[in-house]
């Protein structure tokens, strides 16, 4: 599943699901636009990526911002060329029950989720037009598909990135650019480091996965690669669940 050198832009590359991505496309031969806002984690897992062969550039850029894209845009397309592959993999989250949420809380959540995925692929889907390959991966979650208590936002913004994958895939099949959303369970990384901290809270977790354990970061890098492949040529305007089999129950 080579890439050669196809430019991927991977946002929150900074940690978690989105280092691992970045390492796989990086390691199948892509060239890598590293996004989030800190610089100095940013420089590290560039480095990672250098030392698998891998060309990676580091931008420092808040993804709900809107100038900051637009700057983001000129600076990408000016030292590495046109994206050909765009993950939209920022996400934070604010657990906190309905009636207690903030107006602010409940922005930051739907405008780092929802609205950057909207921002990014207006400014970069234009760069895969009439090249006959592209590719945008958004990363959902089994939230848009089940919820928990205190979710109310986060499953909200996760619910609507699926609708946004369907309508943006119909808007490019002519162009062959695939649209293709991955639904993660649980996975082991900071936003559910206190989730996996909290003994009665890991328990549960560890019992609505049937396969019994958290996923590892890597096992979504490889399915982002396999999804940025020409092997996935046909996959497109749909949603990848990665959950140990939590949803099938
Ligand atoms: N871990 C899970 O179990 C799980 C399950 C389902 C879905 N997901 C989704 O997977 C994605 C990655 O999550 P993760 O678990 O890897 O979380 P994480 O370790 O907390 O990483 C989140 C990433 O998003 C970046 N980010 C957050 N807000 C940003 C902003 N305003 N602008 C730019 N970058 C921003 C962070 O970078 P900086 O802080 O450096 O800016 C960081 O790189 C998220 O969309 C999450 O909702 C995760």
């Amino acid at each position: 599943m080579a890439l050669n050198g196809r430019v991927a832009l991977i946002t929150g590359a900074s940690r978690g699901l989105g280092k691992a991505m970045a390492l796989a496309l990086g390691g199948a031969g892509a060239r890598l636009a590293l996004v989030s806002r800190d610089a100095a984690q940013l420089a590290a897992v560039a480095q990672e990526a250098r030392q698998l062969g891998a060309q990676a550039e580091v931008f420092r850029a808040d993804v709900s911002d809107e100038a900051q894209i637009l700057q983001l845009e000129r600076d990408v397309k000016s030292k590495l060329g046109p994206v050909d592959i765009l993950i939209n993999n920022a996400g934070t989250v604010v657990r906190s029950l309905c009636l207690d949420f903030t107006l602010a809380d409940w922005n930051t959540v739907l405008n780092t989720n929802l609205t950057s995925a909207f921002l990014l692929s207006r400014s970069f889907v234009p760069h895969m037009k009439g090249r006959g390959y592209g590719r945008v991966i958004n990363i959902s979650s089994i939230m848009a598909h089940i919820s928990l208590p205190q979710r109310t936002a986060y499953s909200a913004s996760k619910a609507g990135l699926l609708g946004f994958t369907r309508a943006l895939a119909l808007e490019l099949a002519s162009e062959n650019i695939t649209v293709v959303a991955i639904s993660p369970g649980p996975f082991l990384t900071e936003m559910t480091a206190p989730l996996a901290a909290d003994p009665a809270a890991n328990a549960t977790f560890n019992a609505r996965v049937p396969l019994g354990r958290w996923g590892k970061p890597e096992e979504v890098g490889k399915l982002a690669l396999y999804l940025c492949s020409d092997e996935a040529s046909f996959i497109t305007g749909t949603d990848i669940l990665i959950d140990g089999g939590w949803c099938a129950q």
